[in-house]
């Protein structure tokens, strides 16, 4: 079996709905945890071992930047070995693998602290909205780290003397990148005590964080605002298992409360999906969770309650399960409403919905959802990732013929989709 999966030209999906979804499955490894965990790797020359990775595009392309930075990967199933290449570490990246992700960009600080020099495509902006990454170069450069943009680059210098030995790092917002690039650069600095406060709480930024103790690092508060970064200069090689994808989990769980019969999820933490859970309750949708593994029954929409729901950073209702629920909530009678507090604009998915026949407006930055009592198929366009899912999960509830063109993203964020939807007894037809 190819185990990369590149994409070239962007295929479709067609689907005839509406179908029944039934059966079990068990969730993957998190995409949002194995892509700052493989980062961090360049931190130290030992071998590293990485179980429960996922085989997706992204994790590829974050192969692909390891490997121009002269590191040995190899998958042995879903493990990855990560090893020291021949040459010294190279901190000078390509354009391309870094320009396709923008998880990518984390590699910067961990190179600069190795080669005291790095040079790293500034990342682009994408489908969900604006993405700067000016909190990632503050706190970078409160780590003694300049950057300077030159030609769509950042050229970074570490300057010893340029750093104190404590060093304090607010950040403006919560942002799950900065945090991550931030540990993982500060962890390197040598007698050093650095603070960070207001930041991300994500599930992932703890694996991350237990991953880089377990490689010998210094670090407390990881799951809370504040975190502790105790400097070093050396990280050993280690094997470790990442945690699951709560967001994939997230996503199967609404496709259950939308098609369900009854759908059944392995290898679930439910601490990951309180927030889920908490609409499914105030929705009147029922589920049991027991063993990591958590069961959805749908029942009629015709029984179910309006929401109103907000995103917001963890442990509020998150914004890559926002198109998904969506969905869910435009075939509830009544009126429902999601206000996106991470990414404002973050509403593509609104129109190609709509074109199904639901009844959605969005006024600022939120979405207004009248029920209706059915979604019929119609040809659409799919814009990102989490976008792909909600319309892959529409057309599977929608009457008639789906075509979902652009879908490839999907492949980005769900591991073995199509072995997946055919456990759950559901079928899609892929074309390129
Ligand atoms: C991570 O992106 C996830 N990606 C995203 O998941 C997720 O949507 C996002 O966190 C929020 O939960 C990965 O983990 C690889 P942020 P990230 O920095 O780190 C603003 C998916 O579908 N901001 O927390 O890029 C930013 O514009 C992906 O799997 C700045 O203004 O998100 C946004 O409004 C999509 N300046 C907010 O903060 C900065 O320097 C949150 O972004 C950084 C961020």
């Amino acid at each position: 079996m190819k185990h990369r999966l590149e994409i070239e030209t962007m295929g479709k999906m067609k689907v005839a709905g509406p179908q029944y979804a039934n059966g079990e499955i068990t969730i993957s490894g998190s995409k949002n945890s194995a892509l700052p965990i493989l980062a961090a790797t360049i931190l130290t020359d030992e071998k590293v071992i990485l179980h429960n990775i996922p085989n997706l595009a992204d994790v590829n392309t974050m192969i692909e930047i390891l490997e121009n930075t002269g590191k040995k990967v190899m998958w042995e199933n879903s493990t990855l070995v990560i090893e020291k290449g021949e040459e010294k570490i190279n901190s000078i990246l390509p354009y391309g693998p870094v320009r396709k992700m923008r998880a990518s960009f984390n590699v910067l600080g961990p190179l600069t602290i190795r080669n005291g020099y790095a040079k790293v495509a500034l990342p682009g902006g994408c489908s969900i909205g604006v993405r700067p990454v000016n909190f990632h170069l503050e706190g970078l450069k409160k780590l003694g780290i300049e950057s300077k943009i030159e030609h769509g680059y950042t050229n970074s210098k570490f300057t010893e003397n340029n750093h104190q030995k404590k060093i304090h790092i607010s950040l403006p917002f919560p942002s799950v990148g900065a945090t991550e690039h931030l540990i993982t650069t500060a962890v390197m600095l040598k007698d050093t005590e650095t603070i960070l406060t207001n930041c991300a709480q994500e599930p992932e930024i703890v694996d991350l964080c237990n991953f880089l103790i377990s490689m010998g690092a210094r670090i407390e508060g990881q799951g809370s605002s504040n975190i502790k970064i105790y400097g070093t200069d050396r990280l050993y090689g280690t094997e470790y298992t990442i945690i699951p994808d709560r967001i994939e989990a997230g996503t199967y769980a609404i496709l259950g409360a939308i098609l369900g019969g009854k759908v059944t999820l392995n290898n679930v933490i439910e601490d990951h999906l309180f927030s889920l859970l908490d609409i499914f309750e105030k929705l009147g949708i029922h589920y049991e969770f027991k063993n990591n593994t958590l069961i959805v029954s749908g029942i009629s929409k015709m029984e179910l309650t309006p929401v109103d729901v907000e995103t917001s950073t963890f442990p509020g209702f998150p914004t890559d399960l926002q198109p998904q629920l969506m969905v869910l909530l435009s075939l509830i009678p009544g009126r429902s409403s999601i206000t996106e507090n991470v990414f404002k604009t973050r509403f593509n998915h609104v129109d190609e919905l709509n074109r199904m026949g639901a009844k959605i407006f969005v006024e600022s930055n939120t979405a207004i959802i009248t029920g209706v009592t059915k979604l019929s198929g119609a040809p659409l366009e799919a814009t990102d990732l989490r976008a792909s899912a909600a319309l892959l999960i529409a057309a599977l509830a929608a009457e008639g013929e789906t075509v979902i063109n652009n879908v490839d993203h999907i492949f980005r964020g769900y591991e073995k989709l199509f072995d997946k939807l055919e456990k759950l007894n559901l079928s899609v037809e892929y074309f390129e």
